[in-house]
């Protein structure tokens, strides 16, 4: 149990001096924008990652806090989860303008810092929201095509699913949605099962 606080503080401390790094690179794009780091339980085994933070994020500095956050967090509640106990980001750390996609060099510039925070928090499965946030990690992937399936990639589980804005404009995405959350309590339960044929099929490639 005390072993168990002190790795949390441990994270936490982390991941605090991380961001104060990122708060301070001059070489990030989109600095205009506030820090929108993330937030959740460091010690989280799914992490939840986005594409970028929008209007409401920025201005209240916490990612998925509007529309699409109140949908995210009713998918969560629909499993029984709850939102702080999951780890909670986006791949581009500061709102583009107007909300537009975010520019591939954009993407390259918080990418090291998205992967030392990953690195820290240390999940056993990656959520991403969106085509974006799916690419990042899957650069082949299709949303469409591939929502709701678990990959392998970076030594943990990629589950893609559709971006809450995305599922907030269409009826029948939504409904993916929903069924794609709806498969994340099992996929937890058999992660190290799951973890343990992905290593062994790669080493015997
Ligand atoms: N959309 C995202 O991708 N991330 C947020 O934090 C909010 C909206």
């Amino acid at each position: 149990m005390q072993q168990e606080a002190s790795k949390k503080t441990d994270k936490e401390e982390l991941l605090r001096r991380l961001e104060e790094q990122m708060a301070v690179d001059n070489t990030l794009p989109l600095r205009e924008a506030n820090l929108v780091f993330g937030e959740g339980d460091p010690d989280a085994p799914i992490i939840f990652i986005g594409e970028a933070p929008g209007f409401n994020e920025d201005r209240l500095k916490r990612p998925f806090v509007g529309r699409g956050g109140q949908l995210l967090n009713e998918a969560i509640a629909s499993i029984g989860w709850k939102r702080e106990d999951g780890y909670i980001t986006n791949i581009v750390k500061r709102r583009p303008p107007e909300n537009r996609d975010p520019l591939p060099e954009e993407i390259s510039a918080y990418r090291p810092y998205l992967t030392r925070q990953i690195a820290i928090i240390n999940p056993k499965i990656v959520v991403t929201l969106g085509r974006f946030a799916m690419n990042y990690f899957l650069p082949h992937a299709k949303i469409s095509q591939d929502q709701g399936k678990i990959f392998f990639a970076d030594n943990r589980l990629i589950v893609p699913i559709y971006h809450p804005a995305a599922a907030l404009r269409s009826t029948q995405v939504l409904e993916e949605f929903f069924k794609s959350f709806k498969k994340l309590p099992k996929i937890l339960k058999k992660v190290d099962e799951l973890l343990r044929r992905a290593r062994s099929k790669l080493a015997s490639n």
